[in-house]
């Protein structure tokens, strides 16, 4: 375990902000994790950071930021169909991703290029294409932040949704995850339910694993902003999801609205639209600005506060409210 005082998390950001906490621990092992509970690091203000890619820091953090460093990928089964792998909480879902794709291990080829650690994808159920860590997490193992005793969750007992878990509800500040079990499959099985990535492969006779990633780093590349560049934390708010009834009345006044029933009455809209729509696509404040090809993210040409950024989603989702009637909640954790 490491621990530095007064830290800059300029580096541990994708907003990039130039932000610092009281006190930062870097936990290399389970074990350390664990000696931090003993320690009661996790009795006074704190947050775990993962890859630190969908979170905006308001201000100087006044806590111990917990960051889990330690990484590791390894086959725990194959039964010749599928295989299931572990990996630890801080390795990068880059990593993870691109070590799947090189064993031809098929389900989360559509989900590349999504920045951060494989600690944080279940907590907000990350998801891209038509695919959600949901679909191929068999088990989150974590520490109880109380006990330090491990906790184990099946897939049903994470409670996943849209952009949401257990994690953000229930087990908030409870538990520290420190693996994960995926179970991927071996035999050619691609999600093409998302049309301009179904488009995009249209043409390829024998579609092969990397076609896939290929096709979803192209259309994430032309969307959204180059991570590390430009300073952002990917769609800044989630995509609404409504009643129908509600949803059907808006659609009176404006016939063109995107919508996706997605079950049980609810129907989603397109933030990215609503937000378009509201005329808040070319708006700029200083350093923050509405990416131009994608709405739903807010950029950080460098140089801004997290203050300013927090003023300028306030004015966008007012400006969308005025227009629908619509709240648009943040996706990205605002501390
Ligand atoms: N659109 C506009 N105007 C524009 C651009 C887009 O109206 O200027 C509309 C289009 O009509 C399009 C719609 O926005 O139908 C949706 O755009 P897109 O397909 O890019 O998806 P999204 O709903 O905006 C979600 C995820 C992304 C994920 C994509 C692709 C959320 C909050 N975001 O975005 O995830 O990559 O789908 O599956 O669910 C992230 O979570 O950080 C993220 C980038």
């Amino acid at each position: 375990m490491k621990q530095f005082s007064h830290f800059s998390l300029k580096n541990h950001n994708s907003f990039a902000l130039d932000v610092y906490c009281d006190s930062f621990v870097v936990l290399d092992s389970v074990k350390d994790a664990v000696e931090a509970v003993n320690k009661g690091l996790f009795l006074k203000k704190f947050f775990i950071l993962g890859g630190g890619s969908n979170v905006l820091f308001a201000s100087d953090f006044q806590g111990t930021v917990i960051h889990p460093a330690f990484g590791g990928i390894s086959l725990v089964e194959d039964n010749g169909t599928s295989v299931l792998i572990e990996v630890a909480a801080g390795e990068s879902w880059e990593n993870f991703v691109n070590y799947a794709i090189e064993n031809g291990y098929y389900g989360v080829e559509n989900l590349i290029g999504i920045p951060g650690n494989v600690g944080s994808a279940p907590v907000q159920n990350i998801g891209a294409y038509g695919v959600e860590v949901k679909d191929v997490l068999v088990e989150v193992r974590a520490i109880s932040l109380l006990t330090g005793e491990p906790v184990v969750l099946s897939n049903e007992q994470c409670a996943f949704g849209y952009r949401d878990s257990i994690f953000k509800h229930e087990l908030k500040g409870k538990v520290l995850i420190t693996n994960i079990i995926f179970k991927l499959s071996k035999k050619k099985n691609f999600t093409l339910s998302y049309t301009p990535l179904k488009n995009a492969v249209a043409d390829i006779k024998k579609l092969t694993i990397n076609d896939v990633a290929n096709a979803v780093l192209s259309i994430r590349n032309a969307k959204l902003p180059k991570v590390g560049e430009i300073g952002s934390a990917g769609s800044f708010f989630k995509n609404p999801v409504l009643p129908a009834e509600t949803v059907n009345s808006l659609l009176l006044s404006n016939p063109d609205l995107n919508y996706y029933n997605i079950g049980n009455d609810l129907v989603k809209l397109s933030a990215a639209q609503l937000i378009d729509l509201a005329g808040c696509k070319s708006w700029r404040a200083g350093a923050v600005s509405v990416f131009p090809t994608q709405p739903l993210v807010i950029v950080n040409y460098g140089g801004a506060t997290g203050s300013e950024i927090v003023d300028f989603y306030k004015k966008i989702q007012s400006a969308v409210f005025e227009m629908f009637n619509v709240k648009l909640e943040p996706e990205v954790n605002i501390l």
